[in-house]
């Protein structure tokens, strides 16, 4: 095998290796067929089979009822910022966002554009370090938009905000998409870009309840509405294959650490290392309130920019690649999605051990 570094990208991230070798070895030839997986026809049955699957075993791990459709689309997670209004902010209507950072307020500008979009909560008061727990909804809005995990800032949400009744709940889970137990029977839709838990980037997986789906308009260019898309089984043109098949072989991986139960308890104990290390430091300080913290993006700073500079340079230069923090925030931010390994951390805590009694 290659030597691999610990990646703590954001996304495109770290995914798990053994999906990364079976991919490989499906490249020259899918199975038996003679034909990689690049190359193989969107219609031929061998394609056909691994988009079927890859759909069974994600309605599998999220136990997903036939009420809800699962979209394999384009785009990433941003057109769905704009899709999300277009199907399903009729005009005279209020779409209510709750704004936990960066990807929220990309959400509800786009929002903005196509109709009326009003701030139920905002953290930004704060540099957006914690999830708010109060929101002022709008009278009857047409949907409540969330963003379970914020990348940039390093929090989530311990739980599902309260919205108002039938209100549809939709959340942006790109970065803690099955990183733990979902119900989905709470959203109206959960969708994610897949460069952090899924597979390669430019694509989204979207589950959508399919009664919101008929609720959108059949005026809208074809590429834009969700029924389209649904009818096409997520084939209306050429579909994103290879990231398909790649999100098919995360799911069975997925599967096999025990589901969302057993990665979500993973999770859990991969990253108290980590928030136990930076609670009792003389250095470095997590900066998202305790209640508001992430297991998947862990920023931190020591309140020194030079400080985090000479770091973030001494922490790559051990193997510790892209600890560097977001542009818009500074300091540290290790992201550690599912595929991240715990020995990762234990070393990166190691290493931060060091570096503070050598600065501290
Ligand atoms: C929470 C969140 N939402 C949306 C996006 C945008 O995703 P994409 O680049 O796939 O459009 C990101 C990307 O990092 C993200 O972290």
């Amino acid at each position: 095998m290659h030597h691999r570094i610990y990646n703590f990208s954001a996304g495109p991230a770290t995914l798990p290796v053994e999906v990364l070798e079976e991919a490989a070895h499906n490249m020259l030839s899918l199975g038996e067929t003679g034909i990689g997986i690049l190359e193989h026809s969107h219609r031929g049955k061998a394609f056909v089979e691994v988009a079927e699957q890859t759909e069974a075993d994600c309605r599998k791990l999220a136990n997903i009822s036939d009420d809800y459709a699962v979209l394999f689309l384009q785009g990433g997670a941003s057109t769905q910022f704009c899709m999300i209004p277009m199907n399903l902010l009729p005009e005279g209507k209020t779409a209510d966002y709750i704004v936990t950072g960066s990807w929220s307020k990309k959400a509800i500008k786009e929002a903005k554009i196509l109709g009326n979009a009003h701030v139920a909560s905002s953290s930004e008061d704060r540099n957006f370090c914690y999830i708010p727990k109060e929101h002022s909804f709008s009278d009857s809005p047409a949907y409540v938009h969330m963003t379970s995990n914020n990348t940039i800032f390093g929090t989530q949400f311990s739980e599902e905000p309260d919205v108002p009744d039938g209100t549809p709940l939709i959340c942006d889970a790109s970065s803690d998409i099955f990183s733990r137990p979902i119900d989905i029977n709470k959203y109206g839709i959960v969708y994610a870009g897949a460069q952090k838990n899924l597979g390669p980037s430019g694509m989204a997986l979207v589950i959508i309840r399919k009664d919101l789906i008929e609720q959108g308009p059949d005026t809208l260019p074809s590429m834009l509405q969700y029924r389209i898309h649904e009818k096409a089984g997520s084939m209306y043109n050429t579909p994103p294959t290879f990231g398909i098949y790649m999100m098919g072989l995360v799911f069975k991986w997925i599967l096999k650490q025990g589901g969302l139960e057993g990665i979500g308890r993973h999770n859990e104990k991969k990253v108290a290392p980590l928030y136990n290390f930076l609670d009792n430091s003389s250095l470095f300080n997590a900066t998202a309130d305790v209640d508001s913290r992430s297991q998947m993006n862990v920023t931190f700073v020591t309140g020194d920019a030079d400080l985090d500079a000479k770091f973030i340079a001494e922490s790559k230069a051990e193997g510790f690649d892209g600890l560097k923090g977001h542009r818009s925030v500074g300091g540290m931010r290790a992201s550690i999605y599912n595929a991240f390994p715990a020995e990762g951390i234990n070393d990166l805590v190691r290493f931060m051990q060091n570096f503070e009694s050598q600065n501290g």
